[in-house]
């Protein structure tokens, strides 16, 4: 069996702690579980990564982002989610391709259909089995997390995280059988419980190869 599962989230919404708590509890049942995370999971991608997030990088066009972005994608795809799908494992990414969807459409502004067409090229698309969509207003999310740490999508306007997470909500309702909205003001124990409620039929049945372009 193979399951590519991502998470996705506004800024402050706890993903990487629920996919850690996540990776262990698989692990401890056993299953061959590789987690990473975008932009980075290869050399080639955190190299594209720390140009992207650099906040003195005050002057990159959207297009350029969305290209770099693309790019470390389409290297961690390739080198380490579909080989390890292949091998019947479970990938856990902690962001995924609806970033792009997310940031740089619904944020920036971009158009949807042509960011779908350069991540489907990046990607061969590959899409996730399960997308994990932590939801948090703004407000709390943006709270957690010590403005001097913000990287330069952090450090963007309060509309435009507004912006992003209005865009989550959309897709999520759009694509349901994928999507797996869970509210993330709640305690950590009962955001997980969530997750690994939905999880267990796909881990009874399994997935396929990954699934290309559905
Ligand atoms: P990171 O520090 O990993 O933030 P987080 O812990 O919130 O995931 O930084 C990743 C940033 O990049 C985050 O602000 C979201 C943004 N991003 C995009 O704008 N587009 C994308 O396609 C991806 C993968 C991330």
């Amino acid at each position: 069996m193979s399951l590519f599962i991502t998470f996705e989230g506004p800024e402050g919404s706890g993903k990487t702690t629920q996919l850690r708590l996540l990776e262990a509890w698989l692990r401890q049942q056993g299953y061959d579980v590789l987690a990473t995370r975008e932009p980075g999971g290869t050399a080639i991608s955190e190299a594209v990564r720390s140009i992207l997030l650099d906040p003195a990088h005050t002057e990159m066009r959207p297009e350029t982002e969305i290209l770099l972005f693309s790019a470390a994608r389409a290297q961690i795809v390739a080198q380490v989610i579909r080989p390890h799908l292949a091998r019947g494992g479970i990938v856990l990414c902690d962001r995924y391709a609806d970033s792009t969807l997310a940031y740089q459409g619904y944020g920036r502004g971009l158009d949807l259909d042509i960011l779908r067409a350069i991540t489907a090229f990046a990607t061969g698309g590959l899409l996730p089995h399960l997308t994990i969509y932590l939801d948090i207003p703004i407000e709390i999310g943006l709270r957690r997390k010590a403005a001097q740490e913000w990287n330069r999508l952090e450090a963007q306007t309060r509309a435009f995280h507004q912006r992003v997470r209005q865009g989550y909500l959309e897709m999520a309702a759009a694509e349901p059988e994928r999507w797996l909205v869970v509210d993330a003001s709640q305690p950590i124990a009962a955001v997980q419980a969530a997750i690994r409620q939905r999880l267990a039929p796909l881990l009874a049945v399994g997935g396929d190869e990954g699934s290309d372009d559905r």
